[in-house]
């Protein structure tokens, strides 16, 4: 985390571009810059080209005086390395730098998150950069963190990832005779005899689309592959900056579900998580409030920091809203609710040309601070500096984890079959859902979780069932834990070969059911289950099995697997386990979690209408109900116990109703704990 000890307090502020500005503009924003309360820059995100004029002609002039100019005026800096953007004269000069689209096309210089990860140019000047800019800026002890790069991302097709990518196949599989097995490429004669003869997996070779491959198990690999020479550029740099300054602490800003990259195994090389929110206002409360979650529960519950986030609109959306009155100091306070320790923005002045020119900032075209915008900032700001340091550190106490994996994400959607429609966050969502609206906490846990301390596990779609991940199942719930999962579970192993004998494979003893077949609806279609003299629909895939120790708790009502089971319940050792063979509805989802819930005696946060959220943290200040009202209209919620509120003072008693004017945020702080 951002050393607490140089700043304690929330950190407010972000990205700022200096190099885009005049002398006389930067000591402007300073001045502004201080009136809207800003205590941290994050500096030199896209500066390669400034600094790197040529192979070994370095000039950090302008760098050393903006670096002199923050200091001066009291600020803290997030210090980012620059490499999210190579030169054009490195383009120029070492075309292997320059990525390969999936399409085969060889990409000229131009835009950014550019580079092929693989280069071997790239990474030796890019790691020199980090090293040169940590060795040169060390003794500023206003830097309170490193950024390396910036959302890393995309991927890469060129020649260089292919070589690369056979010698990491080479490690992973040993002997070609594994690999062969491992992909099955007796079928459609694919048998490899060299390692050379294995090409990248695009629309050149495999792929008739991004999402579809004839070959899983090459396509699989190469997704792990590419997040994994992000990994090893992020990793390399990581080490570049920690030999001279070991005890600053080293994030990326990452960018909630990102599909490419497996942010699980990222986590575990930064020191602490950061992220961009860039909700559009169509998004729902519950879609940024599980990125968040996922965020916090990456590094096992940690506090992160919201790195990035527009002040009122963003430039690159098809419509462009403005964030309405009350809706960024709502939105930031969302992100410190589900677990940030700062609130941050993309960005401090508003550029004048290229594509960012309409992007939301501190400070506007305008130039100056009588706007609405910069008025929202320097109120929260405020806020934000009278909460000092109490809620630092604090964390969630979450009784439920929902089970996400990218190997799942990759695997699910790669699949052919049983239907196009399957989408593996859209699975989690219905899942996620039922407990958001109820106010109850979730982990979004990787597999490599103890799950010892949750009450409740659930693994929506669980296709992949990697290594022992059934084992570990089986002990939690002998165990006493409830386990949920879903209608195709159990189906494949990490190298997405089915585990034959019966769907649904490792899991089938855990569930006490057999699987015997799937069947695909298409959309618009459903079929109906019984569920405690209730009608719910089923959809997408319908699983036809056989209890085999389990109990049916509900039936499916019409087609030829009428009356047979879609819900079943498996005592086992002390503990139970649930199968939901079809998708179904949020009235489902609600009132059957509804009952696990009570049973499980796990309670909200706050009873509140729809459309209030409420979490909770706590840490050894105390413990912290956070009520926010998303809604257009006046909403109001009774409390459960006696509070203060930390914004305004005021005391309130249990019982008490509360009036939440639309977009409010409450703060609360928990007398008698
Ligand atoms: C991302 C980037 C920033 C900026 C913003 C704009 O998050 O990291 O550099 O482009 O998007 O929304
Ligand atoms: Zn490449």
């Amino acid at each position: 985390m951002i050393d607490s000890g140089k700043v304690n307090k929330m950190v407010f502020g972000g990205d700022y571009n200096p190099e885009q500005w005049d002398q006389e503009t930067r000591q402007e924003d300073m001045r502004l810059l201080k009136l809207a309360n800003v205590d941290i820059l994050t500096l030199n995100v896209f500066s390669w080209a400034a600094l790197q004029k040529d192979d070994d002609v370095y000039d950090f002039s302008d760098l050393d005086s903006i670096m002199e100019m923050v200091r001066a005026n009291g600020f803290k800096v997030c210090l980012a390395t620059s490499t999210g953007a190579h030169p054009a004269w490195m383009a120029k000069k070492y075309p292997e730098i320059l990525r390969t689209e999936f399409s085969g096309t060889r990409r000229k210089f131009g835009g950014r998150h550019n580079s092929c990860p693989n280069s071997e140019v790239f990474k030796k000047f890019s790691t020199k950069l980090a090293s040169k800019l940590a060795e040169r800026y060390k003794d500023y002890d206003n830097i309170v963190a490193w950024h390396i790069s910036n959302e890393y991302g995309g991927a890469c097709y060129c020649e260089n990832c292919e070589k690369v990518f056979r010698i990491w196949l080479r490690n992973k599989y040993k002997t070609i005779e594994n690999l062969n097995k491992a992909w099955n490429t007796s079928f459609w004669g694919h048998t490899f005899y060299a390692w050379d003869e294995i090409v990248v997996p695009n629309i050149q070779s495999e792929h008739f689309g991004e999402d579809r491959t004839m070959f899983q198990g090459i396509s699989l690999d190469y997704a792990r592959f590419n997040s994994d020479s992000m990994l090893e550029n992020y990793k390399a740099e990581y080490e570049a900056v920690k030999a001279f300054t070991p005890d600053i602490p080293v994030t990326t800003n990452l960018m909630g579900f990102y599909k490419l990259l497996d942010y699980q195994k990222w986590a575990k090389y930064m020191d602490f998580i950061s992220w961009d929110s860039y909700p559009s206002v169509s998004e729902s409360i519950e879609d940024t409030a599980i990125k968040h979650d996922l965020m916090r529960s990456l590094k096992s519950g940690l506090p992160f920091i919201l790195m990035e986030q527009t002040p009122s609109v963003t430039n690159w959306q098809s419509y462009n809203s403005l964030k309405r009155p009350g809706v960024m100091r709502l939105l930031s306070y969302q992100a410190v609710a589900h677990g940030s320790d700062a609130v941050m923005f993309f960005q401090m002045r508003r550029s004048i040309g290229a594509c960012e020119k309409f992007h939301g900032a501190v400070i506007d075209h305008a130039g100056h601070e009588n706007t609405r915008v910069f008025r929202e900032c320097q109120a929260l700001g405020e806020e934000l500096k009278q909460l000092g340091s109490l809620t630092l550190g604090a964390r969630t106490e979450a009784k439920v984890a929902i089970l996400f994996d990218w190997d799942n994400w990759w695997a699910i959607e790669y699949s052919a079959g049983p239907s196009v429609d399957l989408k593996y966050y859209d699975e989690i969502m219905n899942y996620y859902r039922a407990f958001h609206r109820r106010n109850i906490s979730v982990d979004i846990i990787s597999v490599e979780v103890d799950l010892s301390k949750y009450r409740l596990v659930i693994a929506p779609l669980m296709y992949m069932v990697k290594g022992d991940y059934d084992e570990k199942l089986k002990a939690y719930v002998k165990n006493g834990g409830t386990f949920v999962t879903s209608f195709f579970s159990g189906i494949v192993e990490e190298h997405d070969l089915v585990t034959v004998g019966g769907y649904p494979g490792k899991l089938r003893e855990l569930l006490g059911i057999w699987v015997e077949e799937i069947d695909g609806l298409p959309n618009g279609k459903e079929n109906q289950f019984e569920y405690q003299g209730n009608t719910y629909p089923a959809r997408l895939l319908c699983d036809i099995m056989h209890p085999e120790g389990a109990e049916v708790l509900g039936t499916y009502q019409t087609d030829f697997y009428r009356n047979t089971p879609v819900l079943t319940k498996n005592c086992y050792g002390s503990g139970e386990a649930y199968y939901v063979g079809t998708r179904s509805d949020e009235l489902f989802y609600e009132t059957f979690f509804d009952q696990l819930c009570n049973r499980l005696n796990i309670k909200p946060v706050l009873n509140t209408p729809k459309g209030v959220e409420a979490t909770v943290r706590k840490n050894e200040n105390g413990e912290f109900t956070f009520v926010l009202n998303h809604q257009e209209n006046e909403e109001q919620v009774t409390l459960n116990a006696d509070y203060t509120d930390m914004i305004t003072g005021r005391k309130y008693q249990k019982g008490c109703i509360l009036k939440l004017e639309p977009k409010a945020v409450l703060i609360l702080e928990a007398d008698n704990v």
